[in-house]
Parts: C-alpha cells; sequence; structure tokens
C-alpha cells in the first residue's frame, strides 16, 4: 500500500467540486485516511512550490493557492501515487485529457483544481507538511 497527498485547491472549493473529487477516488478504491479543511499560509504555499520559486507565473501561484480555503487528502491505495497522479491529468491545461480531474474540470494551468503528489519521495515530505 501507499499514501499519497491530494489538495483540492482553492478553485475546486470555490466552485463546489469537493464532493465530486472525493467521489473519483472512492470510486477507484482509495481509502481517505485522513482528511480536513485549511488555509494555506504564503509561507507554507511557498515552501510547497519552492521548486517553481524561479518561474515567472510563481507570485501568481502562490496568491491563487492562499485565496481561500483547501481541502487535504491524505489517500491510500495500491499505487496510489502514481495512480492519483493519471486521475488528475497533466499539468498542462490543453494537455489535460478528459476523463481526469483537470481534463475535465480545469480551465486554466495555474487554476488547476488539484494537486497531487508526483513521487514517493514527495508524498513523504508533504504528507509530513499537511497531516504530521
Ligand atoms: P508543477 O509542480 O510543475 O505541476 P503539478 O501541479 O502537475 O505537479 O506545477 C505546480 C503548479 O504550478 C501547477 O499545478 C500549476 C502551476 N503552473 C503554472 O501556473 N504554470 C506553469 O507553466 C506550470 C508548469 C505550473
Amino acid at each position: 500500500m501507499e499514501q499519497t497527498l491530494v489538495i483540492i485547491k482553492p478553485d475546486g472549493v470555490r466552485r463546489r467540486l469537493v464532493g465530486r473529487i472525493i467521489q473519483r477516488f472512492e470510486d477507484k478504491n482509495l481509502t481517505i485516511k485522513e482528511m480536513y479543511q485549511g488555509v494555506l499560509t504564503e509561507a507554507i504555499a511557498q515552501e510547497h512550490y519552492a521548486h517553481l520559486k524561479d518561474k515567472p507565473f510563481f507570485p501568481n501561484l502562490v496568491n491563487y493557492m492562499t485565496s481561500g480555503p483547501v481541502v487535504f487528502l491524505l489517500l491510500e491505495g495500491k499505487e496510489a501515487i502514481t495512480l492519483v497522479r493519471q486521475m488528475l491529468g497533466a499539468t498542462n491545461v490543453l494537455q489535460a485529457i478528459p476523463g481526469t480531474i483537470r481534463g475535465d474540470f480545469a480551465d486554466s494551468t495555474t487554476e488547476n483544481i488539484v494537486h497531487a503528489s508526483d513521487c514517493q519521495e514527495n508524498a513523504t515530505i508533504e504528507i509530513q507538511r499537511f497531516f504530521r
């Protein structure tokens, strides 16, 4: 079993998509181990996206991520990290294919509804950051 960290981002909460997104993960037989709603501070958003700090879109990204409540999910399942990333769809709005969460709901690369850990190392760090 693997664990991964998902964040339903501010636009996902604002657009009242929380239930439908969680339903997809449950439909895929992933287990919700823990879950809560909260607001990211600027410092935590900057830390979470530190790998992008030199990108031109970084200030926008941090503004967006701190713009309202988000929902944190700790999900568990077989190959959960890879599986959940596939369910999210591509980062680029034009490459996120229909059937994925971003492909079905996102109309912007920055405001793209969901985050999920992209590898084991980051899953460990992100679970620690938001659940421990
Ligand atoms: P990244 O970690 O590359 O992708 P992912 O979220 O799929 O793991 O990027 C983090 C977030 O930064 C991404 O979800 C949306 C935003 N972003 C942009 O706004 N513009 C961009 O060109 C990229 C690559 C990302």
